[in-house]
């Protein structure tokens, strides 16, 4: 049962080999050991350092054995160390000798390092295209709602005038970096541990490049110490998944204020809320908090492998294996919230008169009053005073800029006219912004332009 059993003289210790055994969740990999191990046959045969019809025999075994896997046929059970001794143990039992020909020229680190990573440029491609399609939810909300005045904020204090389709854009920009941060991991790690053998290659003539090429590397990894030993792109996987939920729950953060009872700038769906066992009006944005909580939950993945691996010693350690849970794990949830992000928000109701009404509020058109100012010749500081003590004024005498008389705006400053009321509306706030990544018209058209671009030429 065991692929080492030649050096030993007694059986293993049956909680050791739970402790040890990976076979519980190794097994997710199965499609990738045998993928890799087709591509290994193929270049053994190639080299001559097996022949064609072990090669063949081989191939058919790991074939079927895929097919039986798949069906349902054959179950992986946990009698095995790890899917790597599952499939080869299945292979010599369905093929004969010429099975065990089949680990020539390899080592169980190379091997599960080409798993491994296998999997991981599958899951980065998965991930990339499952935040496409949010990115497609995000600009159709985008384009609906460049006139959907809102209030901006700093400090969760309204601030300035913006549009929904602006907020909604930053999210946009920043799924977009997780999406290039993903292809860039891809490309960094994109060569092929396969040929290293346990750490120091080995003396058969193995043709790295073409198993490299097989696989869909961009070439074989170049140390082969190295090469069993990295886990670096694991870590950055799990970095710019941390990033993805940092982004996700900074949204959810803000989709849990608006729907609150106080802003009520959205209402989440129905079939994406929750109610409460003792209070019968309550309707809760448990998705929106999960999401936020399970945040954490992928950080310390990271964490986890980034402690994991700060003491080993070159080349392969057991450590090593605690990799995979982890990276599982973190995929996992990342999809699964990317996935229960984009229903929720898809189905959200937006309060756009509240919205508005809300932007009304808080002086959020002082800075474009001092602007006008600034427009009439004063000097900006001078401006910000003068503003500043008219907003003074409109709190003692419970009044917005807007609502102030003329002659209340002279008293304090004597350049005001009439046409300070255009200058100050929510529309001309917006209208007026249009330097690239404003929320003004002109540079929301084009903001917009270059996003449907990006999404049509992916
Ligand atoms: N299950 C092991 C892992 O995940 C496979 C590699 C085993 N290699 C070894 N030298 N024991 O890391």
């Amino acid at each position: 049962m065991k692929l080492w059993g030649g050096r030993f003289t007694k059986a293993t210790n049956e909680l050791v080999h739970n402790f040890n055994a990976s076979i519980s969740f190794d097994q997710k990999f199965y499609k990738e050991d045998i993928e890799g191990s087709i591509a290994h046959v193929t270049m053994l045969a190639r080299q001559q350092i097996i022949t064609n019809a072990d090669k063949e025999s081989i191939i058919t075994g790991l074939k079927s054995i895929l097919a039986d896997i798949e069906s349902g046929k054959l179950e992986i059970d946990g009698t095995y160390e790890d899917i790597h001794s599952f499939v080869e143990a299945h292979l010599t039992e369905r093929i004969g000798e010429a099975g065990k020909k089949l680990h020539t020229g390899r080592s169980r680190n190379d091997q599960v390092a080409l798993d491994m990573k296998l999997y991981t440029r599958k899951e980065i491609f998965e991930i990339n295209s499952l935040l496409k399609d949010l990115l497609e939810s995000l600009l159709k909300i985008i384009k609906e709602n460049t006139d959907t005045i809102m209030p901006g904020f700093t400090h969760l204090q309204k601030a300035q005038p913006i549009t929904l389709a602006h907020h909604i854009g930053a999210y946009f920009e920043m799924f977009k970096r997780d999406r290039s941060r993903l292809t860039d991991i891809y490309e960094r790690m994109n060569y092929c541990p396969l040929g290293s053998g346990a750490l120091a290659g080995t003396t058969y003539p193995l043709d790295r490049e073409y198993t490299a090429k097989f696989l869909n590397f961009k070439g074989p990894a170049l140390n082969s110490i190295d090469a069993v030993s990295d886990r670096d792109y694991l870590i950055e996987f799990l970095s710019a998944m941390s990033i993805i939920m940092m982004h996700l729950s900074r949204f959810c953060e803000e989709i849990t204020i608006w729907n609150s009872n106080e802003y009520q700038f959205i209402e989440i769906d129905d079939s994406y809320s929750t109610g409460s066992s003792i209070m019968p009006q309550k309707k809760n944005p448990d998705i929106a908090e999960l999401i936020r909580g399970k945040t954490g939950r992928v950080y310390g993945t990271l964490m986890s492998l980034l402690t994991t691996m700060k003491g080993l010693s070159l080349a392969y350690n057991k450590d090593m294996q605690e990799d995979k849970e982890l990276v599982f794990d973190a995929i996992d949830t990342t999809k699964g919230c990317i996935l229960l992000f984009k229903g929720m928000f898809d189905t959200l109701t937006f309060n756009k008169d509240n919205m508005r009404k809300s932007a009304e509020g808080g002086f959020t058109n002082a800075t474009d009053a001092a602007d006008y100012l600034v427009n009439h010749g004063i000097p900006f500081r001078d401006a910000h005073t003068i503003i500043g003590q008219l907003v003074l004024y409109c709190i003692d005498n419970n009044k917005s800029l807007n609502e102030l008389s003329l002659d209340e705006y002279k008293a304090i400053c004597p350049i005001f006219e009439k046409d300070i009321y255009d200058a100050i509306s929510m529309e001309t706030c917006i209208k007026k912004r249009n330097t690239i990544g404003a929320p003004g018209p002109k540079a929301m058209e084009q903001t917009i332009a270059t996003y449907e671009k990006y999404l049509k030429n992916d």
